[in-house]
């Protein structure tokens, strides 16, 4: 949703909250601004509408504020339109605040406030909290903190300063993510350990409602009473590289080079003796054998590597398998319970509606299993068992090797689950391995051709609106590129079951539309070419996704990416790669800014 960030210490702060910003923008960046003690002790606030950059431009041109501690925010706008008055920090008198999350119970603070005497220039929740912290404010910050907060429903990661406490930075959240990084000499917060992994590895996870106070002798500790408390000091295995652009155009032409690595990394700490082993993730033979059905519940592009999932699953160990979309299954009163597992993917961890699919899931007595990649992050916390994917940080806000480590992890579990029930044999699961460790390899190769993709993405970069079919398994892949496309180009796309096209949606098909057709299934193929060929006698223009080694008729394809000869199964973690380049070229060619969409942020933590 949004970024915030906090510094203290004898670093030039304006520059510490713009550099950590910049690493936060994935999350929002509709507006930017930074508030910072002088030098004469005085809080000073700068703040612009637009990406950060809008912001240090307008610092170039009026100066920036200069001193050693402040807050800063990069924001994704939940009420209020981004604007300059919308944008964080807001202050309320003596105290200045910024603020990600949603305070659910804002409007009844403002009406009680507003009877107060109180006025509010914007129509910001955070405001709200602003306002209402400085009307608690008795000159014991801990204490007006303490008592704001048991007013504030929904949720909040708050960096707090006041005026008459100059270089002291508080901070406490519920809910939405927050980290107190340590220094030496030095201390941060912030929404995500990449905004301060250029200063610091080391880091505490702050829990709901601890507070955190961060002066020039250090970080306290509070728990939500207010007594001071010792937490476990954690240290992060990203490195500073990792966290940078690396010689690429973009994050996301990055992040879909690391694809290869971020599978290498996620499986092989879970294959032993060439059999997949997830006891250390709590996952045992015993423990599989106990569910008599399995929900995927995730968002956006995770939950399509829970459809993939589902495939996976189903046809190797036999066993039911519903995929939900998150914010449907929570409010769906799902016929969910004892014996059942309930997996939850999610990259960031923190997504609101998959967090509360999680609970739910629990309070109805289903055992949960988080597939999630942000260390530390809420879903990983609270779940019974967990599979952390190891992609390492994903900046670009469109997800692809995270979605590649996620079915990857699919696949592991699918290959675990067939052998625990005893639907498959060791041979047939060591070579189900081998074959998901030879994916790697296959996917390097793989991206040192990627001008066809480039070709075939000039072609699109004029439509209005086209359409991805595929079956089975090429269907669950279809809904990945439809929607990488759509996010990134802006152009209106929709993934179709091949043949349920004729149903319908074969109407929308006009002369030059393009079809992109995901045929990697040899059992399905012959099927999902005479698809191909209803949409193509209606004048389609056909993008085909198959083995190199089959040569479409005339009439068959217009363009065709060709992929090597593998195992079916596996196929989808090949046939993504160009599928996620074409989204990319496509986004290039029209010149838009890949890496953050518009109206998109990478965490959605709210409903
Ligand atoms: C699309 C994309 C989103 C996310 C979705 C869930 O490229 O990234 O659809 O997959 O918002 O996010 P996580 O995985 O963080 O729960």
């Amino acid at each position: 949703m949004c970024g915030i960030v906090g510094y203290v210490g004898k670093r030039d702060c304006t520059d510490v909250l713009i550099n950590g910003l910049s690493k936060l923008e994935y999350r929002g960046y509709d507006s930017a601004g930074i508030a910072v003690f002088n030098k004469n002790q005085k809080i000073e606030v700068a703040k612009s509408k637009g990406r950060l950059q809008n912001l240090v431009d307008k610092m170039n041109a009026d100066g920036k504020p200069m001193g050693n501690a402040g807050i800063g925010h990069t924001r994704w706008a939940t009420h209020g339109e981004p604007s300059d008055v919308n944008s964080h920090p807001h202050s309320g008198g003596r105290v200045t605040i910024v603020h990600n999350g949603i305070i659910e119970n804002y409007k009844e603070i403002k009406d009680y406030l507003t009877d107060k005497g109180v006025s509010f220039a914007s129509d910001t929740d955070t405001e709200v909290a602003a306002k209402l912290l400085d009307y608690n404010y008795n000159g014991s910050p801990i204490k007006t903190i303490m008592d704001t907060i048991r007013s504030l429903e929904g949720s909040y990661a708050l960096g707090i300063i006041f005026a008459d406490h100059p270089n002291v930075v508080y901070a406490v959240r519920k809910e939405s993510p927050l980290i107190v990084g340590v220094g030496e000499g030095e201390s941060f917060i912030a929404s995500d350990v990449p905004a301060v992994l250029e200063y610091t590895k080391d880091y505490y996870l702050l829990e709901h409602e601890e507070i955190a106070v961060l002066d020039n002798n250090g970080v306290k500790i509070f728990d939500s009473f207010g007594r001071p408390i010792q937490k476990e000091l954690k240290t992060a295995d990203w490195d500073v590289e990792a966290i940078g652009k690396g010689g690429y155009e973009h994050f996301m032409l990055k992040e879909i080079h690391e694809q290869p690595t971020a599978i290498r990394n996620t499986i092989k700490p879970r294959i032993k003796d060439g059999l997949p082993n997830l006891e250390e993730c709590g996952i045992t033979p015993q423990v599989l054998r106990e569910f008599r059905q399995i929900f995927i519940v995730a968002c956006g592009t995770a939950m399509h590597a829970g459809m993939m999932g589902k495939y996976v699953v189903e046809k190797l160990a036999g066993v039911p398998v519903i995929v939900d979309i998150a914010s449907e299954f929570r409010y769906r009163d799902p016929i969910v319970g004892e014996g059942d597992l309930v997996i939850i993917i999610s990259q960031s961890g923190e997504t609101a509606d998959s967090k509360a699919a999680m609970h739910l899931a629990k309070e109805k007595g289903a055992k949960t299993l988080a597939i999630v990649n942000a260390m530390g992050s809420s879903i990983a916390r609270e779940a019974d068992m967990l599979i952390y994917t190891h992609a390492g940080p994903e900046i670009a806000v469109a997800s692809t090797k995270a979605y590649m480590v996620q079915i990857a992890v699919m696949y592991l579990f699918a290959f675990e689950m067939a052998l625990a029930v005893g639907k498959i044999d060791e041979n047939e699961c060591r070579r189900l391995v081998s074959l998901l460790e030879k994916t790697p390899d296959m996917i390097e190769n793989l991206l040192e051709h990627k001008e066809t993709t480039q070709y075939i993405a000039a072609t699109l970069i004029n439509a209005d609106s086209l359409l991805y079919i595929g079956r089975g398994l090429d269907y669950a892949l279809s809904m990945e590129g439809s929607l990488k496309l759509k996010e990134i180009s802006y152009i209106h796309s929709e993934a179709y079951a091949a043949g349920e096209l004729k149903h319908g949606t074969i109407s929308l098909i006009n002369e030059g539309m393009p079809v992109i057709a995901v045929a990697t299934q040899q059992a399905l193929f012959d099927k999902t070419i005479s698809n191909i060929q209803e949409v193509k006698s209606r004048g389609a223009k056909v993008i085909l996704v198959c083995r190199d080694s089959y040569q479409p008729e005339q009439n068959t394809a217009d363009m065709k990416f060709g992929l090597p000869d593998f195992d079916d199964m596996l196929m989808p973690m090949l046939a993504v790669v160009p599928l996620q380049l074409i989204a990319y070229y496509t986004s290039v060619h029209r010149g838009n800014d890949v890496d953050k969409p518009r109206n998109l942020a990478k965490s959605v933590t709210v409903e």
